[in-house]
C-alpha cells in the first residue's frame, strides 16, 4: 500500500492530535518515540509518523476512522515485547503506531462465573494480581509478563510455561471486543463458556497480530488457585530421558501437572550472565535439566504426588539428581534460572532464536538431528536448547561466534534458519508454536502455505481489511 502523500499527512495527522490531545499523540521524530520504535531484543529498529495513545475505545474507533479515510497504515503495539518485529516497521516512516497502554482498566470479575473483564492495554501482571486478589488463577504465564499487554498476548496468542495444563491464549478467552479497520466496533464480550451460533469469529481476531483489528477489551477465564503447588529442579542424562520423565509425570500426575520445561545445560552460563548469582540446585553436571511443577486445592497431597513420581523415575534410571522447592521462595529461585537464561542470552549477543514444536514423540530427535546440523555446518556457531517441552515447544536458538558483526548474523542466521526449518518441517513440525510470524517469519510462512491456504489467508485479509491499513507487510505482504 503506498503512503499517504506528505501534505496530506501532516493535517492527518494534525487531525489526530485533536482527537487525542497533547497526552495522546507523540511525533515520530521526538525523543519519546523511541521507545515505541525499538523491540525488546534490539534486533528491529523502526520508524513512524507518530505514537498514538488513545485512552478509551471511542479514541480507538477516532483515529481509526481518520487512518481509513486517508489510508495511514496502522500498527497496533501492546508491551513492545514480542519477538517476530510484528509491531515494528523499519523503512521511511509511513505508519502510525497505535499503542494501547493507556487503555488499561480491569474492567471487572465475576467471581461466579470465574471470568475477567479488562482493557486490552492492561499488563498481564495486573491480571494475574486481580484474579489473585479474589484467590483465583488466571494462569498465562510468560517471562514478560510484567511488560506485555493482554490485547498482545490475544494478537499473537501467547503461549508460555502454562499451556501444558491451561491452553494457549486462545484456550483462556471467553469475550472479545476490536476496532475493525472502518473504525466500527465488534463487539463480543459474552463470557459464555458453550456459545455455538455459527462462526466464532474471536478466534479468527486471536492471533492475527494486529492484521485485522484494533483488540480493545478482552473476557478471560479464571481457575481456583492452586493451594499446593510443587516445584522440582531436575537433572536428566538426555532429552531422551526428560521426555520418558514426561511420559510417566502426566500419567503420574495427570491433569494436575502445570509446566515441564527442559533447560540444555549450556544455558546456565548464560543464566550466569545475567544473574552471577545462579546456583544450580543439583548435585554433579546433567546434560539437561527439568523444571516441573504441579497444583492441586490443598485437598491433595501434591507432596507425596510429587515424590511418588519421582521415585519411580529414580527406579526406572530416568532420574539423574532433583530438588523439591521447600518453599515459594525456593521455587522463585528455580523459576529464576530459567528466566534469567533468557535474559542473559539478549545480554551476550544478538543470536538466532526459534519457536519450533513438533509431535512429543519427535521433541528428543528434533532437537539431536539440530544440534548435528549446527555442529556440522556452522562452525563457531553455539546451540542453545530449551523450552516447553511438554507442549513439544522447543527453543532451539543459536549464538554466534563472537566477532561477527550486527549485519553478517542476521545474513548468515537466516541462512542457519533456513536448515533449521527444514529440519523442523521434515518432522511434521511448525516453525512458530508461540512467537507468531510478524515481519521476521512472513517470508517462511507464505512459503509453507498450500495455494488453498494462502487463498484462504488472503481472502480472510481481505474480508476485515479491504484497504490494507492494518499492520501491512505482518503476515500479509503489503
Ligand atoms: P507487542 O509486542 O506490542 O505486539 C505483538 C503483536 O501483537 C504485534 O503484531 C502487534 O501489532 C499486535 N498487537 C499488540 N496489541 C494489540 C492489540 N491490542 N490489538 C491488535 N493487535 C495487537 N511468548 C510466548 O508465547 N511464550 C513465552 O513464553 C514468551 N516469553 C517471552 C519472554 C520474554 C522475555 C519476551 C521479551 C517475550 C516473550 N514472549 C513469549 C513473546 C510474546 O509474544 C509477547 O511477550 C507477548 O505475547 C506480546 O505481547 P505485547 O503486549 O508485548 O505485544
Ligand atoms: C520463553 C520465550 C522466549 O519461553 O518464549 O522463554
Ligand atoms: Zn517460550
Amino acid at each position: 500500500m503506498p503512503p499517504a502523500a506528505p501534505s496530506a499527512t501532516s493535517s492527518v495527522l494534525e487531525a489526530l492530535r485533536s482527537v487525542l490531545g497533547a497526552a495522546g499523540f507523540i511525533d515520530g521524530t521526538a525523543p519519546e518515540a523511541e521507545r515505541y520504535l525499538r523491540d525488546w531484543t534490539d534486533d528491529y529498529q523502526g520508524a513512524a509518523l507518530a505514537v498514538l495513545r488513545p485512552r478509551s475505545v471511542e479514541e480507538v474507533q477516532a483515529l481509526v476512522r481518520i487512518c481509513a479515510k486517508h489510508r495511514v497504515p496502522i500498527v497496533p503495539q501492546g508491551g513492545n515485547t514480542g519477538l517476530v518485529a510484528g509491531a515494528i516497521v523499519d523503512g521511511p516512516p509511513s505508519v502510525v503506531v497505535v499503542s494501547l497502554e493507556r487503555l488499561n482498566r480491569i474492567r471487572g470479575i465475576d467471581a461466579v462465573n470465574f471470568t475477567l473483564r479488562v482493557d486490552a492495554g492492561a499488563v498481564l501482571q495486573a491480571l494475574k494480581d486481580a484474579a489473585e486478589s479474589e484467590d483465583m488463577l488466571f494462569p498465562l504465564a510468560l517471562g514478560a509478563q510484567g511488560s506485555c499487554q493482554i490485547g498482545g498476548n490475544v494478537a499473537t496468542n501467547a503461549g508460555g510455561i502454562n499451556v501444558l495444563r491451561y491452553g494457549m491464549t486462545r484456550d483462556l478467552v471467553l469475550g472479545l471486543e476490536a476496532v475493525l479497520p472502518d473504525g466500527s466496533l465488534w463487539e463480543g464480550m459474552t463470557g459464555l463458556r458453550k456459545d455455538n451460533r455459527g462462526y466464532d469469529l474471536k478466534q479468527l481476531l486471536i492471533g492475527s497480530e494486529g492484521t485485522l483489528g484494533i483488540v480493545t477489551g478482552v473476557e478471560v477465564k479464571l481457575f481456583p488457585r492452586p493451594a499446593n503447588v510443587e516445584t522440582a529442579y531436575l537433572g536428566v542424562g538426555s532429552f531422551a530421558d526428560a521426555m520418558a520423565l514426561f511420559g510417566m509425570a502426566r500419567r503420574v500426575c495427570s491433569d494436575l501437572l502445570t509446566a515441564f520445561e527442559v533447560i540444555g545445560s549450556e544455558c546456565i552460563a548464560l543464566a550466569t550472565l545475567s544473574n552471577p548469582e545462579t546456583r544450580v540446585p543439583l548435585e554433579g553436571e546433567w546434560p539437561v535439566h527439568v523444571l516441573m511443577e504441579l497444583g492441586c486445592s490443598s485437598a491433595i497431597d501434591g507432596r507425596a504426588l510429587i515424590e511418588a513420581l519421582l521415585g519411580e523415575a529414580f527406579e526406572a534410571g530416568l532420574l539423574g539428581d532433583g530438588t523439591i522447592a521447600q518453599s515459594r521462595a525456593h521455587a522463585r529461585a528455580f523459576w529464576a534460572i530459567r528466566e534469567d537464561l533468557v535474559e542473559g542470552q539478549a545480554k551476550r549477543s544478538r543470536h538466532i532464536r526459534t519457536d519450533l514444536s513438533v509431535r512429543l514423540s519427535d521433541v528428543a530427535r528434533m532437537i539431536e538431528s539440530a544440534r548435528t546440523y549446527v555442529l556440522s555446518n556452522w562452525p563457531g556457531w553455539e546451540p542453545v536448547a530449551y523450552g516447553h517441552a511438554g507442549d513439544g515447544n522447543i527453543h532451539f536458538n543459536v549464538m554466534p561466534p563472537t566477532g561477527l558483526s550486527a549485519g553478517e548474523v542476521r545474513e548468515r542466521g537466516t541462512e542457519l534458519l533456513d536448515g533449521l526449518y527444514g529440519l523442523v518441517r521434515g518432522f511434521g513440525g511448525s516453525f512458530s508454536a508461540e512467537h507468531g510470524v510478524g515481519r521476521s517469519r512472513r517470508a517462511v510462512y507464505w512459503e509453507w502455505l498450500t495455494p488453498e491456504q494462502q487463498k484462504t489467508a488472503a481472502a480472510v485479509k481481505a474480508a476485515f481489511d479491504p484497504l490494507g491499513i492494518m499492520n501491512p507487510g505482518c503476515l500479509v505482504s503489503d
